[in-house]
């Protein structure tokens, strides 16, 4: 084979094809690497690969080749279709780590120290929440978390104080699904020259690409939507930065050590193939799903993006090819109804986490929130009759039956 080679005109091939490199045994798939680390023919080698002279792997918490297919394949989704600042394709750096949290430690550890701020929404995963607000600070890096879904605090809060450094977007985001804009936000941002991280975990970069409007980095838990069927944990950090990427970043994540390993890399690599035929069932799932909670008796409120009572309806669509496979609801008769709804689900599986083919539901009260103080998670709208659901790809009548079972007395 030979000429040139050519670009993917369609999301599919590039998350089918895209990052494989031939495998030097023809294997059809790239295979498991379950090596630690990997020969030197000699000393001069050695000393080549060290200094970087030479391409190729010394060790896998370095770099591996399964892991390296992975990290290629999410670098090539994040980017597709975007032309970068001299209007060649944007070329991104990805690096794969151990979980979401690894991911985001490296962020911030590798662009943040003591004295800077970061500028957030009040509306974060747990995790990360709980990342800013107990484990950063005391490193002298503290959160300042305001709506900015209102521009204009986003600007005051800048204004304010010049040791912001950060603008930390979370959209869509957990459990409440609200949206920040992506595009305005980031012209805030850059205009005060602050670095913009993103994380993507929900929309994954089928439906929304924060690339787009310029931000720095997006972080990924690919636990969720990218591996899609729930058989390993790992996150991804991107860049744009390629110099910064390759260098200091790729240094802070080898020594902070949250490297992914071999197996999970490949498990992540089979499932992001078929992430645009997921994405369009979950979402087309989630509509009908939404629609019919919202006409039912014992719900007070469904919070969906694809529905025009959601506060976020406009932003969601001008950022996001769909909205979504996650949306929470309310049971108007609070903490009982939700755990004796959650108890009598046949089909649909109660567990947290989400973005697997199976539809997921949870009830943040009893569950991740069990911890928070009731009236500090209904600030952040999680009362105690919330569920949070991530609508699977199965028949979406099958899903339906399971729900309306459920709501029955
Ligand atoms: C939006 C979001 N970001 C980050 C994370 C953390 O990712 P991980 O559990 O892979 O460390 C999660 C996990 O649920 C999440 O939902």
């Amino acid at each position: 084979m030979s000429g040139k080679k050519i670009q993917f005109s369609g999301f599919s091939s590039a998350a089918i094809h895209g990052g494989h490199t031939k495998d030097p045994n023809s294997a059809h798939l790239t295979p498991v690497y379950a090596s630690s680390t990997y020969m030197f023919d000699d000393a001069e080698q050695g000393m080549r690969r060290f200094s970087g002279e030479e391409k190729g792997y010394v060790y896998s918490r370095w770099g591996n080749p399964t892991i390296n297919e992975a990290e290629e394949k999410i670098a090539t989704l994040e980017s597709f279709g975007i032309a970068g600042d001299d209007r060649n394709p944007l070329v991104l750096k990805a690096i794969l780590h151990s979980s979401g949290m690894a991911a985001l430690s490296t962020l911030m550890i590798g662009t943040l120290k003591a004295g800077d701020k970061i500028l957030t929404h009040y509306s974060l995963y747990g995790g990360t929440q709980e990342l800013v607000e107990k484990v950063l600070p005391p490193l002298g890096i503290e959160a300042i978390i305001v709506d900015l879904r209102n521009l204009d605090k986003a600007a005051e809060a800048i204004k304010a104080d010049a040791n912001i450094k950060m603008m930390y977007l979370e959209t869509p985001a957990n459990p409440t699904i609200q949206c920040v804009d992506l595009g305005e936000l980031t012209r805030l941002a850059k205009t005060n020259n602050l670095i913009v991280a993103v994380d993507n975990t929900f929309a994954t970069p089928y439906l929304q690409q924060p690339f787009l409007y310029g931000v720095d980095f997006v972080f990924h838990s690919t636990t969720k939507f990218l591996n899609g069927h729930g058989t390993a944990i790992g996150g991804a950090l991107l860049g744009s930065d390629l110099a910064l990427m390759n260098g200091h970043i790729t240094k802070v994540h080898r020594l902070l050590g949250g490297n992914s390993n071999s197996f999970d890399a490949f498990l992540l690599t089979q499932g992001m193939k078929t992430l645009e035929v997921r994405m369009e069932r979950h979402c087309h799932n989630a509509m009908e799903v939404a629609a019919f909670l919202e006409e039912h008796a014992a719900i007070a409120k469904v919070n969906y993006l694809g529905l025009s009572s959601h506060p976020d309806f406009n932003t969601a669509a001008k950022q996001m090819r769909h909205p979504g496979a996650m949306l929470s609801f309310e049971m108007k008769e609070g903490l009982e109804a939700a755990k004796q709804f959650i108890n009598k689900l046949q089909m649909c599986i109660r567990a947290v986490s989400l973005g697997t083919c199976d539809t997921l539901l949870c009830h943040p009260a009893t569950m991740t929130h069990h911890g928070v103080p009731k009236e500090k998670r209904e600030q952040y709208g999680i009362t105690d009759g919330l569920i949070r659901m991530s609508v699977g790809i199965e028949n979406v009548q099958d899903i339906i039956l399971d729900l309306e079972q459920a709501l029955s007395n």
